[in-house]
């Protein structure tokens, strides 16, 4: 683990402008760099590079963030290897938390078991190429596939020798030692010592890391025996995850991220002959079932998917659950079935790079159109059928983590089934209703544990009488727009917060957003705000009174959003909004770098992007380190009570029209009516306190 204060060194010293100088030509346009993007072919400059915020923004892929992300984005180094690599240029001396013994000799034992697998990928390859026996079966095994000379270069492909211990006996008298032989699975030890290959007679597949490094082997057996696997495959070890890695994928970073999309087949020739064909942005997963962690090693270069199958169905249907999987990591996934006898493999060799180019593009569906055209033919006629269909297209739609995304697809789903989408989002909430409840417990846990550090650390505010409570402001304020009764009453009846009807997500996303943005640009600024709120006089009348009060912008959006219990509908803006919270107790100050040079690609992506749209309105008004705007004082406090009073404006309405519907639906409670009633009137309020501090 490199140290908290290297990486704090890190990114004091690294200037973007001059990291991604390196690989991009920049020229001065204002306070900022522009450039062509490097991750499309583009001819007029969409790539931007601001020094003052020390963040990139390319406006043609939507990409951005700051040195380390470009480093990752571009040169797809992982986190700590952008570190390093930064840590080189600017000659920052790397230190690294003490290890243990242990933990030093663990990680000595892996770059062991990495230089002889090292070794063992030179040894087949060489093997295959130079040796007489080698040329004879391996080489003339791959020539007669099709594979090419570079092709086989490229790959590194092998051939280990129909012996007991060729490669063995070569790397012990080459100094290698045994015990990582026997580590990484390249050599068997019996209990008698005897020592063997693992691959015998096989043509030989090394497999890649991300970064290049080999971690095992496929080995094919060449001649057809019934007895022994077609495949031979490197066992787990300390270097080799086989749930974790995916072939080709080192091979094909650069294209999947440049064309942004993969390609997922089943096996290593399917790899091979693809971008034999030039279709290089290809994976494998190796004939097993998908994991999480390898579509998350694609989600690192691209949000895009096309699952590749086979022409015979068999593995079809079972892959099914494949694409629920690329669904639940919230990215695209596409199908393609090639012609039935082919696999992308077969099909490659057959036709031409334009043909299989164009079969790709014209072919490819998206997963409800995939299912659809699986399973209709059987459904169409049959009302059980059809209906189960819907619902397993549902449920695929209910995996999916982005709540505009998912409408979108049951607005697809509605028209291609010609069922309703009011049927369809029922259907949705029944499914996501389980779902969503044990990820609302678990998120409710962490904002109470957060909720309670917080008022620990919060003793010794200043701002007292409004978190305490019981003064006379927090009395004469209307009820909380979501009280935990009557969320678990819109919970049971399937109306929890987060799923609804398109257009009010699209509102709701956009206050949400305008909160983060004021929080992270205006938050430390001090501001008078005005309040309006009810008194009664002693004969009962009530007569609005208007309050002035002075308070730091973070800290009246805290208080006002923890009044009303709102959460953030969109999980990304309530992780940065948790964060700020955080540093803001701790640091009593929002330090925009720091998150946007946070460890959470998705945090530091989405606060540049909001940093980045409002580039032309105020780049000038801010420093890089601690934000300061005075000009903006005069409108800042209608911003920011706005932008509460909106967002709470639109909760309501989407709370009324919910109790409205249960109403008209008649499967309402008796308490429906009084709270849209009620909801009515808070509307009613809020609309006045809208107009009143305009
Ligand atoms: N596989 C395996 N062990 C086996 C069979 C298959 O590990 N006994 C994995 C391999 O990663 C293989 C993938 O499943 O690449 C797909 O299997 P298959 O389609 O049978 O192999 P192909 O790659 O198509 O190989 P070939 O074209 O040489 O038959
Ligand atoms: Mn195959």
């Amino acid at each position: 683990m490199i140290l908290r204060s290297t990486i704090d060194r890190v990114f004091e010293t690294a200037r973007v402008e001059e990291v991604i100088g390196e690989f991009v030509t920049l020229k001065k346009a204002g306070s900022n760099f522009k450039g062509l993007s490097p991750f499309t072919d583009e001819k007029s400059p969409s790539f931007m590079v601001s020094p003052v915020k020390q963040i990139w923004k390319d406006f043609s892929t939507g990409k951005g963030g700051n040195a380390v992300t470009f480093l990752m984005e571009h040169e797809h180094f992982s986190y700590p290897e952008a570190i390093k690599y930064l840590a080189k240029k600017y000659n920052i001396e790397i230190e690294e938390e003490e290890q243990s013994n242990e933990q030093k000799e663990a990680a000595d034992e892996r770059e062991s078991m990495y230089v002889v697998s090292n070794f063992a990928k030179d040894y087949y390859h060489d093997v295959l190429l130079n040796n007489p026996k080698g040329k004879a079966i391996g080489l003339s095994y791959f020539k007669e596939r099709g594979f090419s000379d570079e092709t086989i270069k490229k790959f590194e492909l092998g051939y280990n020798l129909d012996e007991w211990s060729a490669f063995t006996d070569t790397a012990i008298r080459k100094g290698y030692d045994i015990d990582y032989m026997s580590k990484t699975g390249l050599t068997i030890v019996k209990e008698s010592g005897k020592q063997f290959d693992r691959f015998k007679g096989r043509v030989m597949f090394p497999i890649h890391s991300m970064s290049g490094r080999v971690l095992g082997f496929g080995g094919r057996i060449l001649k057809a025996d019934k007895k022994a696997a077609k495949y031979l495959n490197s066992p787990e070890s300390d270097i080799y995850h086989k749930s974790k890695v995916l072939y080709g994928i080192y091979h094909a970073k650069q294209a999947i991220s440049k064309e942004d999309t993969c390609y997922l087949v089943e096996g290593y020739t399917d790899v091979i002959s693809m971008n034999q064909a030039g279709v290089e942005n290809v994976v494998a997963s190796s004939g097993t079932a998908l994991t999480p962690d390898q579509i998350r090693l694609v989600k690192r270069l691209t949000p895009n998917i096309t699952v590749l199958f086979d022409g015979d169905a068999a593995g079809i249907r079972a892959s099914m659950r494949g694409i629920d999987l690329i669904l639940e990591q919230g990215m695209n996934v596409r199908v393609l079935i090639f012609p039935d006898g082919d696999d992308p493999d077969s099909f490659s060799k057959r036709v031409s790079t334009e043909e299989l180019k164009e079969y790709l593009k014209s072919n490819s569906k998206d997963f409800i159109n995939f299912k659809v055209s699986l399973l209709m033919e059987e459904a169409e006629n049959d009302p059980i059928k059809k209906a189960n269909l819907i619902r397993d297209i549902v449920t695929s739609i209910s995996k999916i983590p982005d709540n505009i995304q998912r409408e979108v697809y049951v607005q697809e789903c509605s028209r291609i089934m010609e069922i309703s989408e009011t049927v369809l989002f029922n259907e949705l909430a029944q499914i996501s209703k389980k779902i969503e409840r044990e990820a609302y417990q678990k998120e409710q846990q962490q904002i109470r544990k957060a909720e309670r550090e917080n008022q620990r650390l919060h003793k010794t505010d200043s701002r007292g009488p409004r978190v305490e409570g019981g003064d006379q402001r927090r009395d004469s304020r209307e009820p909380s727009l979501m009280s935990r009764a009557q969320r678990k009453a819109s919970e049971k009846a399937g109306l929890a917060a987060k799923k609804n009807a398109p257009k009010e997500i699209n509102t709701l996303e956009l206050y949400e957003r305008e909160i983060i943005k004021i929080l992270l640009i205006y938050g430390n600024n001090q501001v008078e705000f005005i309040d309006w709120i009810e008194e009664v006089n002693e004969f009962g009348i009530v007569k609005m009174v208007k309050d002035e009060y002075s308070n730091i912008v973070s800290q009246e959006l805290y208080l006002q959003l923890q009044d009303d219990e709102v959460e953030f509908s969109h999980t990304i803006f309530q992780k940065i909004y948790v964060e700020i919270i955080n540093k803001l107790n701790v640091e009593q100050n929002i330090s925009i770098e720091e998150l946007t040079s946070h460890q959470d690609a998705e945090i530091s992506q989405t606060v540049t992007d909001i940093l980045m749209d409002d580039e032309k309105h105020i780049l000038s008004d801010w420093e890089s380190k601690d934000i300061v705007v005075t000009a903006k004082d005069e409108v800042l406090p209608k911003m920011v009570t706005d932008a509460i009073l909106n967002l709470r404006r639109v909760l309501i309405e989407r709370k009324i029209k919910d109790l409205t519907a249960e109403l008209a639906e008649g499967k309402s409670r008796e308490s429906s009516l009084e709270m849209v009633v009620d909801y009515t009137s808070l509307k009613t309020k809020l609309f006045e306190k809208l107009n009143r501090i305009l």
